[in-house]
């Protein structure tokens, strides 16, 4: 089957029902999203598909058939996003495990809402899990990339 990931298309044979996150990392090496809890709970998978945040773990291949995936790797060339960098000046990342997913949705919050308040990120952010806590330099960091 086809896919289209970070605007790359690839011909894939495999299995209709294996999940996404199964290829993105066992097949395209797109590492970057990571594998938590594998039922849908952590949100550390997300990725967005056809620009909306889903959980690569519960999505099987053939639902992205014909549709276009966007993992951490697309967002930017060289990491240099305005989220990427002031998570970098901020040093938000602790072990740095949910990360990934925590930009992906951040991205799409911003996607949608370019100057977010406090609440938006709080409505947009609550599901994400953070094992280290740094649920405010999130906050901060989506902020201060959206100041300018
Ligand atoms: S690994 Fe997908 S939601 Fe936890
Ligand atoms: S930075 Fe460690 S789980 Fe979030």
């Amino acid at each position: 089957m086809k896919i289209k990931v970070n605007k790359v298309e690839y011909n894939l044979d495999v299995e209709s029902d294996m999940p996404l996150l199964w290829v993105l990392r066992d097949l395209l090496k797109l590492t970057g999203t990571k594998y938590g809890c594998g039922i849908g709970v952590c949100k550390v998978c997300t990725v967005l598909i056809d620009g909306v945040p889903e959980q690569s773990c519960l999505v099987p291949i053939g639902f992205v058939e014909g549709k276009e995936v966007t993992t951490i790797e697309g967002i930017s060339q060289n990491g240099d996003h305005p989220l990427q960098k002031a998570w970098n000046e901020l040093s938000v990342s602790q072990c740095g495990y949910c990360q990934p997913g925590q930009i992906i949705r951040a991205y799409y919050l911003i996607s949608k809402i370019p100057k977010p308040t406090i609440e938006d990120i709080n409505r947009e952010m609550s599901e994400h899990i953070c094992r280290c806590g740094t649920y405010n330099k999130i906050r901060e960091a989506i902020l201060l990339a959206t100041k300018e």
